[in-house]
C-alpha cells in the first residue's frame, strides 16, 4: 500500500549550497518542510563568473550546515526521512563530488536508502511539486547552463524535442550585461534596464528561418557587441537612452525566438496537460507574458513556479528522489558524480561546456 514518504535533498552542482525536507503524501500531493539555499555570489562577483574550485570549496564547507538547517527547519531528526535523494550531475564536478559524498555519509550513517537525481530532472518535476501538474507535460528549461524543450511523461521518462545548439539564454543575458556595463547576474540587470528604453534596436532572431525547436543566442550576443561599439562609434560612448534600448532589443529577441520555439515544441506534442517553465530566465516577465499567450492559444495552462523553485534548490532534488522512490527506484554507494548528464538518452548530446559546467 502507498505511503507518505520524507525526502532529505542535497543540492550542490552549480553555485548554491542547497538541503530540503520534502513530504510526498501516499495520494501524490506535496508538500515542502525546509528549503535552505546558500548562495555564492559575493564569492564569485569579482571574477565575473563561476570559479568551479572556489565553488566546491564552498559546497564543501556548507554542504553540512545546510543539511542542519534544514532538519531544523523541518522539525525532524535524520532518522525520521526515509530516503536522502542528492544531485549526482550534470554539472560542475567539484560541487557534485560534495553533495553526493555528504548524502553518501548520511545515507550510510543512518542506514537511509540513497537516491542519485539528474539535476534537470529536479527542474523539469518542479511543476508537479508546486501545482500536481499531470503527466504528460512540455516543460521549457531555461536558465543561466541550460535551455531545452522536454517532453515529460514520468520520472524517469523525458524527451528532448530541441534546445540550444551554444549558449544558454541566462548566460547571453549575463554576457550582455557584462558588455553593456551592467551588473551580475544579468538577467535582472538587462531586464530593469530595458524597461526604460524608448526605443528599441532591432537585432537578429537567430534560427527562426530553420524548422524544429533548436536555438542559438551566441550570434545575438555578437550582435549585441557590434550594436554597442556602433553606438559608442556615433555618439562617443554608450548614452544611457541608447543603452536601454540595445537590453530592449536584446530582450524582445530572445522572448522572440523563445516564444515561437515553444509554439513548435508544443505542435510537435498534442495531448499534454499544460506549458510549464522552469530556471532562472523563467523570472523575466517579458517572456512569461509571451509564454502565458502561447499556452492561451494553445489552450493549455501555463505553470510558471514560484522563482525560488525555478532557480536552484534543494526542495526539488527532493521531490524527484520523491517519485522515484514511490516508484521503487533506489542507488546504493557506489552512485558516481557525473558531470554530464542527458535527461533524454537517446536523443543527440549538446556538444561543450559552459561556465556553469557541461551542457547536457
Ligand atoms: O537557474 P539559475 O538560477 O541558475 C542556473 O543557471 O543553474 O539561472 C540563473 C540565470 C542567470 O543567467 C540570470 O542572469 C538569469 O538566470 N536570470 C534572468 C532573470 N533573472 C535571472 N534572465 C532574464 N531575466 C531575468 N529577470
Ligand atoms: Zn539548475
Amino acid at each position: 500500500m502507498a505511503q507518505d514518504h520524507l525526502i532529505l535533498g542535497l543540492e550542490s552542482s552549480c553555485d548554491d549550497t542547497g538541503a530540503a525536507v520534502v513530504r510526498r503524501r501516499a495520494d501524490g500531493a506535496a508538500q515542502i518542510l525546509s528549503n535552505v539555499v546558500m548562495g555564492q555570489d559575493a564569492l564569485h562577483a569579482a571574477f565575473g563568473g563561476v570559479v568551479p574550485e572556489i565553488a566546491a570549496r564552498a559546497h564543501a564547507e556548507k554542504i553540512d550546515l545546510a543539511v542542519e538547517d534544514a532538519l531544523a527547519v523541518a522539525g525532524v531528526a535524520l532518522r525520521d526521512c526515509d530516503a536522502v535523494a542528492v544531485t549526482a550531475g550534470p554539472g560542475l564536478i567539484g560541487g557534485v563530488l560534495a553533495a553526493v559524498m555528504c548524502g553518501k555519509g548520511l545515507a550510510a550513517a543512518a542506514g537511509l536508502p540513497l537516491i542519485g537525481v539528474n539535476h534537470l530532472a529536479g527542474h523539469a518535476l518542479t511543476p508537479r511539486l508546486t501545482d500536481a501538474v499531470p503527466y504528460p507535460y512540455l516543460m521549457l528549461l531555461v536558465s543561466g547552463g541550460h535551455c531545452q524543450f522536454l517532453r515529460v511523461d514520468g520520472p524517469d521518462a523525458f524527451t528532448r524535442l530541441g534546445g540550444t545548439i551554444d549558449d544558454a539564454p541566462g548566460e547571453a543575458f549575463d554576457k550582455v550585461a557584462r558588455l553593456l556595463g551592467l551588473p551580475q547576474p544579468g538577467g535582472p540587470s538587462v531586464e530593469v534596464c530595458a524597461a526604460q528604453a524608448e526605443g528599441t534596436v532591432r537585432l537578429p532572431r537567430p534560427l527562426l528561418d530553420r524548422p524544429g525547436c533548436d536555438m542559438s543566442f551566441s550570434g545575438l550576443k555578437t550582435a549585441v557587441l557590434r550594436a554597442r561599439d556602433d553606438l559608442v562609434a556615433e555618439h562617443g560612448g554608450l548614452p544611457r537612452g541608447k543603452r536601454a534600448d540595445l537590453c530592449h532589443g536584446f530582450q524582445e529577441a530572445v522572448r522572440d525566438v523563445l516564444a515561437e520555439k515553444t509554439r513548435r515544441a508544443l505542435a510537435q506534442c498534442p495531448g499534454m496537460t499544460a506549458l510549464t517553465v522552469a530556471g532562472g530566465v523563467a523570472a523575466n516577465g517579458r517572456l512569461r507574458a509571451a509564454l502565458q499567450d502561447v499556452a492561451r492559444d494553445a489552450g493549455l495552462p501555463f505553470v510558471a513556479p514560484p522563482l525560488t523553485l525555478c532557480t536552484d534548490n534543494a526542495a526539488m532534488i527532493a521531490w524527484a528522489g520523491a517519485e522515484r522512490f514511490a516508484g521503487g527506484d533506489r542507488d546504493d554507494l557506489t552512485l558516481a558524480a557525473r558531470p554530464r548528464w542527458p535527461l533524454d538518452q537517446t536523443s543527440a548530446p549538446m556538444l561543450g561546456s559552459g561556465k556553469r559546467g557541461a551542457k547536457a
